[in-house]
């Protein structure tokens, strides 16, 4: 149980799974399942971040990461603080440097921060004393995210090695995407990734189609000639997948556009579709995360002594 944990992550942050080891990505899905038990039950708390303080700073609108980061700091027993853009002097004026700076002289133990620029979160990083866990940063790693859909894949399929996975939609923009590719052929040693622009030629045998949401926001300029016209192409529908496994599982980060990049009879089919799980696998995911790297911090601050 988590209490007893005896493995010791090496790093101080989690900003990307680019750099973990696939040792790492185990040790902290095993450490995952725990908690998935421990939020099944009607006392879903334990004490292991006790008297510690997290800081969810998110330059950019969220829904599930927000919230599960709030449940899982919570869970574990921590003060749990949020702050957002339209309720911050980021609003004034304020640079990202400042911000960091400002709230690490509260002296947060952890600090969870999403922004819409790549690498912002990794120069907040050197900044500030506690540990930075990366929300997703532009374009380029939302690392819990591929843990998440890591666990929700393992759990469904008892392990992530000889499956294949379609990610599909807007890659361009998708730190989800970039993130889930540096964790899955790690894990599953081999293959790599192999490009379609045909996506019943790509879903074609596939054991996972996981979609991504069209990220406008992200967008400078029109990518695609019209919605209807990409739903068409490039949307998930029970005909195009079809092309995949008989009993292939769908997944998708959300924020779900339906009708644009999946349609709800695939959305929704209870049999196939693991997106609520992914949400589950979220809350405990992100529990490991922040025991782990408290862990880390309370040793790195044990020898700095
Ligand atoms: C993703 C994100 O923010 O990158 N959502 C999420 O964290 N669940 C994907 C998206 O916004 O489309």
């Amino acid at each position: 149980m988590a209490d007893v944990a005896p493995y010791s992550y090496p790093h101080r942050h989690l900003l990307g799974i680019e750099g973990l080891v696939p040792g790492e990505i185990s040790a902290l899905l095993d450490l995952s399942e725990s908690y998935v038990e421990q939020s099944r039950r009607d006392d879903k708390k334990v004490a292991v971040l006790k008297g510690r303080t997290v800081i969810n700073v998110f330059f950019e609108t969220s829904t599930r990461t927000r919230t599960s980061f709030e449940l899982a700091g919570k869970r574990l027993g921590a003060d749990v603080i949020n702050i957002s853009p339209d309720i911050s002097a980021i609003k004034k004026g304020e640079t990202l440097l400042d911000t960091a700076l400002t709230l690490n002289a509260m002296r947060p133990d952890l600090l969870v921060v999403r922004h819409p620029q790549s690498g912002a979160v990794h120069l907040l990083s050197e900044k500030v004393d506690g540990a930075v866990i990366n929300a997703g940063d532009g374009w380029h790693e939302h690392p819990t995210q591929a843990l998440l859909d890591a666990l929700t894949i393992r759990r469904r399929l008892g392990g992530l090695s000889g499956l294949t996975v379609a990610i599909c939609g807007d890659i361009m923009h998708s730190r989800v995407a970039r993130s889930n590719i540096h964790l899955l052929p790690a894990e599953m040693d081999r293959f790599g990734v192999e490009v379609f622009h045909d996506m019943r030629a790509g879903l074609d045998g596939v054991d996972i189609v996981m979609m991504l949401r069209l990220q406008t926001e992200r967008m400078q300029g029109s990518f695609v000639p019209s919605v209807r016209e990409y739903f068409h192409f490039f949307g998930l529908d029970a005909r195009k997948l079809a092309a995949a496994r008989p009993d292939a599982l769908v997944m998708h980060p959300g924020p779900m556009n339906r009708g644009v990049e999946i349609d709800s009879d695939v959305a929704d089919d209870i049999h196939r579709s693991l997106i609520q799980e992914q949400v589950e696998m979220g809350v405990a995911v992100r529990m490991a995360c922040l025991d782990l790297l408290t862990r880390k911090l309370q040793s790195n601050r044990a020898e700095a002594a």
